[in-house]
């Protein structure tokens, strides 16, 4: 396990010497300490991704000599899938069958954007056509130069990816800032970059603490571009200090997405897409569809069902054969996601089941799967993200009732719509305000298709060529047919 940091192609411990615990989520116990990223670290990271940049070779690469390097670092990853899926297990808490799909998509991610940047060659550049026959123009994309990346702990070597892969694909250089949750896959990055040939100080890694580490990097002058994951409150800081320096900005912060599911569907159907939309990855899903609108006539019957399903989901080591819930991520989530609950209750919510720690886990930072049923629509529990495996619940009677409630909400990630109609399911996928939305099922993400949210939930899109723009600039070069008249000052009078 690594416990140090990357800059400039070199490990080195912070320069306070300082580290942090690495705690396991089954028991709370340490079971590694890494370096603590100090603003000096960062700075150092900085100037370092600054001279990759300015001076160093990768941003004068083809796109294609990019994409090999790229794909290099994609099959390191995937020929390391079960050590790398064991230690995000570790770190996260994670199921391992989930931890391995996370582990190969990162290596996907890796492959798609390596794609991407060999295309850059041919389409990176286009005519334009102008309504003057005295100039050419061309548009030219470009990379937009230092970017900082501050990632969450839900998905941590693939949220790194998201923002790593396109990043690297355009030519930028980068500070990547992991969770201080989980910052040992982040690291491993590291670890891949060198082995695949990446020039030094194109990706630093400075593992640490947000408001120091992360705040370091948000505000450094030679950052260009930020791309954050994570809470709202701490996206909206990010924005503030962006302001600053008018630092180009991605955000990506999560929601309260709604699931509207029409009588129509089959029952167990449904059941299987809302406990996905909840209950995978322990509910820590940015995108989760925590709100679940069900149609009056199967209401009772949906929800009795789902609270037997739920009550079977086996909880507990992720990796213990068959688990399908393993812990929160620490201690401080679980007992934010107790108090949500306990607040739920307050306001007058139906624990349908669950609501506590599982029996014999007290150890671990575990919460059951839990259902609340008809919480008031302004309740904390209803309005806000919980982020654990909590759904709530309420019955509808109109489509049109069933869309004000979902769209009633400062955030707009995801949404689901379940309905054998397929022009129902459609016409209320066009009217919910949300960039994420799923027919007939619940999360499913893949590469290719844009992802960010309306709204609070974000600004911007990551994944398929959107995320890969995020890392463009775009020049104009016009030029002057010079055997074309012209004069303005110096016109011939003559
Ligand atoms: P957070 O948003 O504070 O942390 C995310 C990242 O931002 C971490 O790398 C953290 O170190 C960094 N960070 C924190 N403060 C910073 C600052 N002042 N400047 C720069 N970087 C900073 O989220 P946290 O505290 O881990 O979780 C709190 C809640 O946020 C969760 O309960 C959940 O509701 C939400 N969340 C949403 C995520 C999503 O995917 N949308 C992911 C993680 C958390
Ligand atoms: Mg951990």
């Amino acid at each position: 396990m690594r416990d140090t940091l990357f800059i400039d192609g070199k490990w080195v411990a912070s320069t306070g010497a300082d580290s942090f615990d690495v705690t396991d989520p089954w028991n709370r116990e340490v079971f590694h300490r890494v370096a603590r990223g100090s603003p000096d670290d960062v700075d150092a990271a900085v100037r370092a991704a600054r001279r990759a940049f300015d001076t160093g070779p990768w941003r004068r690469m083809s796109g294609l000599e990019r994409a090999g390097i790229l794909r290099k670092m994609a099959d390191l990853i995937a020929a390391d899938t079960d050590r790398l899926a064991r230690l995000e297990v570790r770190d996260n808490g994670k199921p391992l069958p989930e931890a391995i799909w996370d582990i190969e998509d990162t290596a996907g991610c890796f492959h798609f954007y390596a794609d991407l940047a060999e295309r850059l060659d041919v389409d990176g550049e286009q005519e334009i056509a102008l309504t003057h026959d005295s100039f050419s123009c061309k548009a030219v994309r470009e990379p937009v130069g230092v970017a900082g990346a501050i990632i969450p702990w839900n998905f941590p070597m693939l949220m790194a990816a998201w923002k790593v892969a396109p990043a690297l694909a355009a030519g930028c250089t980068m500070v990547l800032k992991p969770s201080e949750l989980t910052p040992l896959t982040a690291l491993e990055l590291g670890a891949v970059a060198e082995a695949a040939g990446l020039p030094r100080g194109v990706l630093n890694i400075v593992s640490g603490f947000g408001p120091e580490a992360g705040q370091a990097l948000v505000e450094h002058p030679l950052v260009d571009k930020l791309a954050f994951t994570g809470s709202m409150p701490t996206g909206a800081k990010l924005m503030a200090a962006a302001a600053r320096d008018i630092k180009a900005v991605s955000l990506e912060l999560g929601g309260k997405s709604p699931m509207i599911v029409f009588a129509d569907t089959p029952i167990e159907e449904v059941v299987e897409w809302i406990m996905f939309g909840i209950f995978w990855n322990q509910g820590e899903v940015c995108s989760a569809t925590s709100r679940v609108l069900i149609e009056k006539p199967i209401y009772d019957a949906v929800v009795g069902r789902l609270a037997e399903e739920a009550q079977k989901i086996p909880v507990g080591h992720g990796l213990a054969d068959g688990v399908l819930l393993g812990p929160l991520v620490s201690s401080a989530q679980q007992e934010k996601v107790l108090a949500a609950i306990a607040r739920g209750r307050d306001e007058g919510a139906r624990v349908v089941t669950g609501g506590g720690v599982p029996a014999g886990l007290e150890k671990g930072c575990f919460v059951e799967p839990t259902i609340l049923a008809d919480a008031p629509l302004d309740s904390w529990v209803w309005t806000e993200e919980i982020f654990g495996p909590v759904v709530c619940v309420r019955p509808f009677e109109t489509e049109a009732e069933a869309v004000a409630l979902a769209n009633d909400s400062p955030f707009g990630l995801a949404a689901a719509v379940m309905s054998a109609d397929t022009v129902r399911a459609e016409r209320v996928a066009r009217a919910l305000r949300a960039g994420i939305l799923w027919v007939n099922c619940s999360q499913p993400t893949f590469t290719e298709a844009p992802w960010g949210g309306y709204k609070r939930s974000g600004i911007g899109r990551e994944l398929g060529e959107w995320g890969l723009n995020n890392y463009l600039e775009v020049k104009q070069i016009t030029a002057y047919d010079r055997s074309k008249p012209w004069g303005w000052y110096l016109k011939d009078d003559a």
